[in-house]
């Protein structure tokens, strides 16, 4: 009798995270068995479900019956257990206020429409002439240059000095909060250790510390910034709170600047790997937007988020159980063939601006305007300054932080 076929054991746990050197250096040939085997894959190392095709993907971000509320999941899940030792680091000390990602409403939609005024697409656009000459300066700081590290040298400060900007804080704060932000991103990884969530409490304190001196000074005396804003709108019917401004504030600062950083990353490596794509976007520049949204869709910057079952449901019809976790893989959503064809193809001729990787439904990316903003226009310009750019002799090095897909070194030549 022949023997069976071997069949490879389906991922688990941390194997399904950048945790694992496979999964970082191709999460699709992760994600591809899982999403044509069946609609939710059960996880038992984490306790949650992964969620791989594009249609479920969209009902859970979309549907009410899923909370962002990790406290509603169940003690064993995933998010509990980036939760419950400290995503929220000021958790305990009386000094913490969820940020928008994790409140549900009806507190989410007040502290939304009390934010979003800030980052409508025109709000977005009339920031255009700063992220310029912004982007300016920094091109500038690279003459004479032949080999950088991309994102040590431009994706890496941008979004933090755009954001800090748009904050009215400092550009000399910058290196701080983009330290501090690195170190609070670490909430997100279920395998941190004692230091880590030391570090990150500490810089969570600072970070905290710096906005509630600068909340208290823009009291005194406003500006036209966003924190300025936020105190105005405390004179509204529904104001908001010091320690909401505050949360708001870090979760701007740390929502908006990794994931940026790594759009930038992200889209150049896929350019420098295709580069008849490259040649393309040179020659018709009016492409820009189109190419950044197939950046984000090719190569997704958050891979996934979480949702937890607040009823007893169905996703592509398979049973959910009230406190189920879901983990709601946006990086496989956005390269299912029965949404976009060829999926695994890095095309910037093609419109795929119905991905995924700023979410959808109520929780969309507030920011998003923004990231694109600063996406088209800091890499046009880097394309364009540097005419012979390259990948760099040294290989490119990918994070190893779950969530957050990006790279923390890419190498490239400029001349
Ligand atoms: C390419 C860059 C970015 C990506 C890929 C990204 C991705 C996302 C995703 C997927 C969500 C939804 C999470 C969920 O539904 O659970 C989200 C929410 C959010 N993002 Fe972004 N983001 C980016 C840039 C930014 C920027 C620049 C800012 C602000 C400065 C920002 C602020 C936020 C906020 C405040 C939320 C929470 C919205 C809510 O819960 O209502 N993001 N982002």
């Amino acid at each position: 009798m022949a023997a069976a076929p071997e069949v490879e054991p389906l991922r688990e746990g941390a194997a399904l995270t950048a945790h694992d050197p496979d999964f970082r250096a191709d999460p699709d040939a992760c994600y591809d068995p899982l999403r044509a085997a069946a609609p939710l894959y059960w996880d038992a190392a984490y306790g949650r479900y992964l969620v791989t095709r594009y249609a479920d993907a969209r009902q859970v971000l979309r549907q009410r019956e899923f909370s962002v509320d990790a406290r509603q999941s169940r003690a064993d899940s995933y998010l509990r257990r980036l939760a419950g030792t400290g995503v929220a680091p000021g958790a305990g000390e009386g000094a913490y206020e969820p940020p928008l990602v994790l409140l549900d409403d009806p507190a989410h939609r007040r502290v939304r429409q009390l934010m979003s005024k800030a980052f409508t697409p025109r709000a977005i656009e009339a920031m255009r002439p700063r992220i310029v000459a912004i982007t300016r300066q920094q091109l500038a700081s690279l003459a004479g240059e032949t080999d950088i590290d991309f994102i040590e040298r431009y994706a890496g400060p941008l979004p933090t000095r755009i954001i800090a900007e748009m904050m009215g804080l400092p550009a000399a704060d910058c290196p701080d909060l983009k330290r501090w932000s690195d170190a609070i991103l670490q909430g997100y990884d279920p395998e941190r250790d004692a230091t880590t969530q030391r570090l990150l409490r500490d810089s969570y304190l600072a970070m905290s510390g710096l906005f509630r001196d600068t909340l208290a000074a823009r009291r005194r005396a406003p500006r036209e910034d966003l924190i300025s804003a936020m105190v105005r709108a405390q004179e509204l019917r529904d104001r908001l709170s010091d320690l909401e401004i505050i949360s708001l504030c870090t979760q701007l600062l740390v929502a908006g600047n990794v994931t940026t950083t790594d759009l930038m990353g992200n889209g150049l490596h896929a350019l420098l790997q295709h580069p008849e794509q490259c040649l393309k976007l040179r020659a018709r520049p009016e492409l820009i937007a189109q190419a950044v949204d197939e950046m984000l869709r090719y190569d997704c910057p958050l891979t996934e988020t979480g949702r937890i079952a607040l009823t007893e449901t169905r996703v592509g019809g398979c049973p959910v159980a009230h406190g189920d976790t879901l983990t709601v893989a946006l990086a496989a959503a956005n390269h299912d063939a029965a949404q976009c064809a060829d999926p695994h193809v890095f095309d910037i001729e093609r419109d795929a601006t119905a991905h995924l990787a700023f979410g959808s439904g109520s929780h969309v990316c507030l920011g998003a305007p923004l990231a694109r903003l600063e996406g088209e226009i800091c890499l046009q310009a880097f394309i364009e300054h540097f005419p012979q750019l390259r990948a760099g002799s040294a290989p490119p090095t990918r994070r190893e932080l779950p969530f957050f897909r990006g790279f923390v070194r890419l190498p490239v030549c400029l001349v």
